[in-house]
């Protein structure tokens, strides 16, 4: 089912959420499919569950496909991560513009780890271990910073980088989302 977003401002999106301790159960596949119904329908990169409401440690992203929002950046294959722990490896940062659906409308540049190690838990209770880097490394610790309670914004260092997308990005068709 598709639900609504909660929007920065929200006290849910600042408080951290809690591990999952039962796996495979009704309630942790629906929380999936609302998630992955919400996050299709905003054409979304990924999204936590406290963005729906529900402050649980459990994140989606990847469409597996390219994004209309992000048109040029690489896919990112398709991830349910459940009660992630996210490592850097080495101490490579690098800066690049991100979005978020409870920030619609803007753009801010933001710095993050170039190179991590996530591991976690599909929906099964199986676990998944990645290192990965660029793209995919942005979006995992974007959607993880939302379990934290840390949107976005905060991690901002110059706000001369942060405006709208319609005007930083005039040539996306779909610049009026986030
Ligand atoms: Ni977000």
């Amino acid at each position: 089912m598709i639900r609504p977003i909660l929007k920065m401002g929200s006290p849910s999106l600042l408080v951290p959420s809690r591990p999952v301790t039962r796996f495979d159960t009704p309630d942790l596949h629906a929380l999936v499919t609302d998630l992955e119904d919400t996050m299709a329908a905003a054409d979304g990169a990924g999204i936590a569950a406290p963005q729906i409401g529900i402050n649980l440690q459990v994140v989606i992203f990847g469409t597996g496909a390219p994004n209309p929002r992000y048109p040029d950046a690489p896919v990112v294959p398709r991830t349910v991560l459940v009660n992630p722990v996210i490592t850097p490896l080495g101490e490579d940062g690098e800066e690049g513009w991100e979005g978020c659906l409870s920030v619609p409308g803007l753009r801010g540049m933001v710095p993050r780890a170039s190179r991590i190690r996530y591991a976690g838990y599909d929906p099964l209770g199986q676990a998944i271990e990645r290192e990965v880097d660029g793209f995919h490394a942005r979006v995992v610790q974007h959607e993880c910073d939302h379990l934290w309670g840390i949107l976005y914004p905060m991690r901002i260092r110059d706000m001369s980088k942060f405006g709208f997308t319609s005007v930083l990005f005039p040539q996306l068709e779909d610049n009026t989302g986030d």
